[in-house]
């Protein structure tokens, strides 16, 4: 029997010359945590051609969401940029991965360090009730290039501050931080920088990293991820061993070249 379901692309939405997201239908028994990911992808010429997607959407919705890359020379990006309404896409039965709430520890604030397409599972992650019942804060860190790169900005400042259920805490919690690398901006410089100068925590009011009350998920290339982890190492958090066993921070890396 096989591991895939056929979904159909509801809608298509291109941020700018080498990012877009698409939506697609959900098999009612695909059951998926906010953060994790399925593997979707093309048949081509007979044979089903997939990657590694992190879920955008919420597990709630009855739509899946996806946020991509467009690599011209990937095997499966140059073909996925192409998606139409209507066309089919298969998706995995199988969701998994590290970047859920279960496998960390109790704490104050939620750090959520993403770059590129890094963001995808967080946003969903920020569209889950319970992350604001067990965090007082939610910061959500976006590092790119360049502005144009800042996807979802509109959803997370404008839109989901208004959502009807949960809007409100929303509003109370959820520190959206993008900084950009390389062009102007009013947040500038690398993850891993605006928290080792303290910017980070200047510009939000909120003390310095402490693994007594703060824990951590990252999702970058494997260069920020690595980065990330000394850092986090270095203050004494304790990473998550493995998926179910919870920690001071989780950890996963965006799933790129594709
Ligand atoms: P930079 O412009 O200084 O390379 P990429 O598209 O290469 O994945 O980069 C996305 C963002 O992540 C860019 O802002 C990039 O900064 C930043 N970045 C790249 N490598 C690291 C790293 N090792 N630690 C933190 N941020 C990084």
């Amino acid at each position: 029997m096989s591991n895939l379901l056929t979904e159909r692309v509801l809608s298509v939405h291109h941020w700018n010359d080498s990012l877009f997201s698409f939506r697609t239908t959900r098999d009612p028994g695909l059951r998926f945590e906010n953060g994790q990911f399925v593997m979707i992808g093309l048949d081509v010429e007979g044979k089903p051609l997939t990657r590694a997607y992190s879920i955008a959407s919420p597990n709630y919705e009855e739509h899946l969401e996806f946020f991509s890359i467009k690599v011209p020379d990937g095997p499966l990006t140059s073909r996925l940029q192409h998606l139409r309404e209507g066309d089919p896409i298969v998706v995995s039965k199988k969701p998994t991965g590290t970047l859920v709430l279960h496998d960390l520890n109790p704490g104050k604030h939620l750090y959520l360090l993403a770059t590129g397409t890094g963001l995808a599972p967080f946003l969903s992650v920020i569209q889950d009730p319970e992350t604001y019942e067990r965090f007082e804060k939610v910061v959500l860190v976006h590092g790119v290039r360049f502005v144009s790169e800042l996807a979802y900005t509109d959803f997370i400042t404008r839109v989901l501050p208004q959502n009807e259920f949960f809007g409100e805490q929303v509003r109370d919690q959820l520190i959206y931080y993008p900084t950009v690398t390389r062009e102007p901006f009013r947040n500038t410089g690398r993850i891993t920088h605006v928290i080792e100068s303290g910017t980070l925590f200047a510009d939000i009011g909120l003390p310095d990293l402490d693994p007594a009350q703060d824990r951590v998920m990252i999702c970058g290339s494997q260069a920020m991820n690595a980065d990330c982890c000394a850092l986090l190492d270095a203050r004494g958090f304790a990473m998550s061993p493995r998926i179910g066993q919870p920690g001071d921070y989780v950890i996963e890396r965006a799933f790129v070249e594709k």
